[in-house]
């Protein structure tokens, strides 16, 4: 059976550029955060405190969250205690830190494997709760790695469960290279679903071979309520060969209305979101509703 509600989790502005070559202004940044914000997005990842060496398009973090406006629960995502510093040093109140299940893609994304990632994070999360803060852990390549190939689904679900002991608040599960299908996402998350009841769980799909919105509809049946989107499908991981956009919003949020999944995210406002950044971008944006958008 299908929850009533779902809520859309919009990563534009941080999985959407971060791959992008061209650096976008700051003030277009803004723009398209108060445009997806407009749209009824109450929840989004607005930047990530990494290094500006590793990715140059989030070194405007800091300005991005002085600037903002809140609306609902606004993430920032954070490498390593650096980042959390600098993150707090701004306001930011949910952070979101990521490690993948592969040691050979974690080595290529934040240069340590997942051991040494996850020793150096324990603190860290430690902290932020003693805190209060809002954490999610994002975990990257929890179906396939671009590097290690096929994961077990053993391995993702202890390290999830490793996250759930330190007492975070939301888990996003991804498909870092978008090579899951859809009976992958309902085992593994009907497994998470059984096995960590309390947490918030989240999906998180790329949609490199156009699978994304099957794999949702598989995590919907498992009992998922949570998806990780981006606006005109913008996004990917610099340090995941191989990896393209997540799955556009608008089509997300246009399915589950049409399925009666209600999300409170009006489709034509985030195509208009997606306009302000589509001439700025290197590649297109090609979801199924902003190509009906421009059509009008
Ligand atoms: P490193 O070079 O090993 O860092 O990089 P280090 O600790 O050795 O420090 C080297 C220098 O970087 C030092 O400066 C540090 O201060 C500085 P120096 O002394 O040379 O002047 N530094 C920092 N500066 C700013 N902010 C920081 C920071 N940390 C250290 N936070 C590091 C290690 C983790 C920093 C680097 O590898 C990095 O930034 N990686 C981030 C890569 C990234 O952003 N990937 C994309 C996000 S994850 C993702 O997209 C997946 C997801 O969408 C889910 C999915 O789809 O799978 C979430
Ligand atoms: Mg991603």
């Amino acid at each position: 059976s299908l929850p009533n509600n779902a809520t859309i989790i919009e990563v534009g502005p941080r999985d959407g550029l971060q791959n992008e070559k061209n650096l976008i202004e700051t003030n277009v940044k803004l723009n398209f955060i108060k445009c997806l914000q407009d749209a009824g997005i109450i929840e989004m990842e607005l930047t990530s405190f990494v290094s500006p060496k590793w990715v140059p398009q989030m070194a405007d973090a800091e300005k991005i969250v002085k600037n903002i406006t809140k609306v609902g629960r606004q993430f920032v995502l954070a490498p390593n205690a650096t980042g959390v510093e600098r993150a707090m040093e701004n306001g930011a109140d949910a952070i979101a830190v990521f490690v993948g299940v592969s040691h050979t893609f974690n080595k290529k994304n934040i240069n340590k494997n997942t051991d040494e990632a996850m020793d150096s994070l324990a603190p860290v999360v430690a902290k932020l709760k003693e805190q209060g803060k809002f954490v999610r852990a994002c975990i990257s390549t929890a179906f396939y790695c671009p590097y290690e190939g096929k994961i077990e689904v053993e391995d993702t679900i202890s390290l999830c469960k490793v996250f759930a002991s330190w007492g975070v608040d939301e888990l996003s599960v991804a498909d870092t290279i978008g090579m899951a299908n859809p009976v992958e996402s309902y085992t593994l998350f009907k497994r998470l679903k059984e096995e960590l009841p309390n947490l918030l769980l989240t999906a998180h799909f790329h949609d490199t071979r156009k699978m994304a919105l099957a794999n949702i509809y598989a995590a919907l049946q498992a009992g998922v309520d949570r998806f990780d989107t981006s606006a005109g499908g913008l996004g990917g991981c610099p340090f995941a060969k191989g990896a393209t956009g997540n799955v556009a919003t608008e089509d997300v949020v246009h399915m589950l209305e049409s399925i009666g999944v209600h999300t409170g995210i009006d489709v034509e406002k985030v195509c208009e979101a997606a306009k302000i950044v589509e001439p700025l971008i290197s590649g297109t944006i090609d979801s199924g509703q902003f190509r009906l958008f421009k059509q009008k």
